[in-house]
């Protein structure tokens, strides 16, 4: 089942997505929550940030387990562009999640099925995931999944799409600089969440959504999946919306 908040800005679309997070781990302590990066979830990231520091919501992460979606290959650490560093950022240093129960992908290791195998192991260690965010590229990716001839169910290594590599070195010096592979869950792992909050803002997403709410499930565009999966809630703002009559 899809539900859709048709919310009026970023701000709104970040206070709703929050609010869902937060309603999960308060009424569920442990939860494993699969997380997003890019630049849509942040403001997700600095409710959740501003919550816990204000305390009266008395949201506690300590048990908390987070497994992100995805990671650069190549990039260390410490690189202001990795996944890693972008979590330690946005969220963790902000809030009481314990060091080890955070995962992502290991972006330094070149073995890719190794790294992958271990990624799996992980999610499977886990028990899955409790709730699932997400963000959409412009081309309808949702974590690396890329448009392709196949929906790649496990975690995978992916070369990433040219209009990715156009889309992301906004954050890089240049183009060259971007990443050209990136580690992944694969769409078999995000559509064993239990529930999925997949979030859009502004008009460079009008049209995957529009590919998400209304077109054919193809691996052409990746998030179409999303319509087989039981619970999915899409909070998008009006930019976001504007292709499809709601
Ligand atoms: C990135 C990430 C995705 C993200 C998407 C959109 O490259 N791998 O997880 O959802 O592309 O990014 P943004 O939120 O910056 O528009």
């Amino acid at each position: 089942m899809l539900k859709i908040y048709k919310v009026k800005n970023y701000d709104e679309m970040s206070k709703k997505a929050a609010t869902l997070i937060a309603a999960q781990v308060i009424a569920n302590p442990d939860s494993v929550l699969g997380l997003a990066t890019g630049s849509t979830p942040v403001g997700t990231y600095e409710y959740l940030s501003k919550w816990y520091k204000e305390s009266y919501l008395d949201i506690n992460f300590e048990d908390v387990k987070v497994v992100n979606l995805d990671e650069y290959k190549g990039l260390t650490r410490d690189n202001d562009q990795s996944y890693y560093y972008f979590m330690q950022d946005n969220l963790f240093k902000n809030i009481n999640i314990k060091a080890e129960n955070t995962h992502i992908p290991n972006g330094l290791e070149d073995d890719e099925a190794k790294a992958c195998s271990e990624y799996e192991d992980i999610i499977t260690s886990l028990g899955g995931v409790d709730l699932q965010l997400l963000g959409i590229g412009g081309n309808g990716h949702i974590g690396f999944n890329e448009p392709g001839e196949v929906f790649v169910k496990d975690c995978h290594c992916i070369e990433l799409a040219p209009e990715t590599i156009e889309a992301n070195s906004r954050f890089f010096a240049n183009k060259e600089e971007v990443p050209k592979k990136a580690y992944t869950m694969g769409i078999g792992n995000i559509m064993k969440a239990k529930k999925i909050v997949l979030l859009a803002s502004g008009k460079a997403k009008a049209n995957a959504i529009k590919q998400l709410l209304s077109g054919k499930i193809t691996a052409q565009v990746p998030a179409s999946v999303l319509q087989l999966h039981h619970d999915v809630t899409v909070i998008a703002d009006e930019e976001a919306l504007s292709a499809v009559e709601i």
